[in-house]
């Protein structure tokens, strides 16, 4: 490309964080200089960057830029318009320096949805009143644009509910778990050999990541503060390869989904492991893929889909709010004024749903017949049901619910032990109508 027509001053880059994400976006500025120019009307470039060690080799050429050992110092250098917030973390220096950023008059672009799930409101009100603007694209789905869909092209609906399969490492290990037929484990030790894995596992497994991504897009869609501490959250760990087949066998994939809807009793979220149908567009998704869907009330329903982490896909998201400050976008963080977000009142899942049962239950004469009895106790009508080969003394039940509440399911899962009838703990998920 030549001769680009530019228009405006340089919009000046400092990158703190030169890992997987920092090094991509290094890549984008260095390869696409001139596309990005004619583009944004502007030349974008990089002055400064930071991270730990001065000495590792990046596999990209940064002897243009200044070093900063420091990252609050390098947010605050007079030759940044725009601090770049790639280290990780929700304390420490990704919080200092992102502060110090905004203090220091510089717009923030960040791929850390941590920082924003337990700072975001605080940080979204410091931005505004400074007159700078927060963008976070890489933070939710890696590659896929959702959080411009939602805040803008979405801007003129009232959402119903905002759903999607957001950290891909669970994505990888239950489908990996299906294909492969390999327990938890052993595709835990295989992703981690992969790096697939955050730093602290628990990110991933434990479902937290994916909360923060919830959270945040919650906020944007219903106009609310960003409350990661109300998302109901429950990880895979517990997911069987048994559970993966069992569920394959009645029509069902497993994933671990979030669900946001706003309803009259408060705010709804949760990030737990779920049926859906095999056939859905969810239920089709495999490996490290992302998908996003949400519901407004006049454009129904939108699917997003794609990958949801990598040196590519998250860089390119982070390029798109550079390409936005570049152009001269600035909306409020969250798609509203940060002082004009309400407080949720936070609400667990009331809406009636079919729940898949498994239960190891005793070869004993009625013991089907107690489990039955318990279940109608509760008020749940049974739809569906299949015993499986005995192991030993016990056999696996299954069990798919008429439409119930959960509360009904955690009754009778509660008064399972007093049937002397079911060993171990027994599994119940929700099935989520899409
Ligand atoms: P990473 O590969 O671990 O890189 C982190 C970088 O930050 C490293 O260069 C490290 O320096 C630097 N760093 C860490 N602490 C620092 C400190 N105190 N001062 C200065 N530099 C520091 O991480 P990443 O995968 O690129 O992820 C970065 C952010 O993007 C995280 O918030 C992550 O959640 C988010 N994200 C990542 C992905 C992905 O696919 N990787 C996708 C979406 C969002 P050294 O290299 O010298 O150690
Ligand atoms: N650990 C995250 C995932 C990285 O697996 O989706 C992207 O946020």
């Amino acid at each position: 490309m030549s001769s680009p027509i530019l228009t405006g001053p340089a919009l000046r880059l400092g990158i703190a964080g030169l890992g997987t994400v920092g090094i991509g976006v290094v890549k984008i500025v260095q390869r696409h200089a001139d596309m990005l120019a004619m583009r944004a009307g502007r030349p974008v470039q990089i002055t400064a960057v930071c991270a730990r060690d001065q000495n590792k080799d990046r596999g990209a050429d940064l002897s243009g830029y200044a070093w900063e050992t420091d990252a609050v110092t390098l947010a605050q250098r007079d030759d940044i318009d725009v601090f770049v917030e790639v280290m990780g973390g929700h304390e420490g220096a990704a919080k200092d320096a992102t502060e110090a950023a905004l203090r220091a008059g510089k717009d923030v672009v960040t791929a850390n949805k941590a920082l924003l799930a337990h700072h975001g409101q605080a940080l979204a009100e410091t931005a505004e009143a400074n007159g700078q603007v927060i963008r976070f694209e890489a933070a939710v789905a890696g590659g896929i644009p959702c959080i411009k869909t939602l805040t803008e092209g979405l801007a003129g609906n009232q959402l119903r509910r905002v759903m999607g399969v957001m950290n891909g490492t669970c994505n990888y290990i239950l489908t990996r778990m299906e294909d492969a037929g390999l327990p938890y484990d052993t595709v835990f030790e295989e992703a981690n050999q992969l790096g697939y894995l955050e730093s602290d596992p628990t990110l991933d497994v434990g479902g937290i990541d994916a909360g923060h991504k919830l959270a945040l897009m919650a906020s944007i869609a219903f106009g609310t503060k960003v409350a990661f501490e109300n998302v109901q959250l429950e990880g895979i760990g517990r997911i069987s390869i048994d559970d993966i087949r069992r569920a394959g066998d009645m029509g069902y994939k497993i994933k671990l989904l979030g669900v946001a809807q706003m309803t009259g009793r408060g705010l709804e979220q949760r990030m737990t492991p779920c049926l859906v149908p095999a056939s859905s567009a969810l239920g089709q998704l495999s490996g490290g893929t992302n998908m996003v869907v949400f519901e407004g009330d006049s454009v129904g329903q939108i699917v997003m889909r794609g990958a949801g982490a990598g040196e590519g896909p998250t860089a390119s998201a982070i390029m798109g709010d550079v390409m936005d400050v570049a152009r001269g976008l600035r909306l409020p963080t969250f798609g509203a004024p940060a002082t004009q977000l309400v407080e949720a009142a936070p609400a667990v899942t009331a809406a009636p749903a079919p729940y898949y049962l498994r239960i190891n239950l005793s070869d004993k004469p009625g013991a089907l017949a107690k489990v039955a009895q318990t279940l109608g106790d509760a008020g749940i009508s049974i739809s569906r049901m299949r015993q499986y080969g005995h192991a030993d003394t016990s056999a696996p039940v299954l069990i798919v619910t008429h439409k119930t509440t959960t509360d009904a399911i955690h009754y009778a899962v509660s008064q399972f032990p007093a049937t002397g009838v079911v060993e171990g703990d027994p599994v119940a998920l929700r099935i989520e109508e899409l």
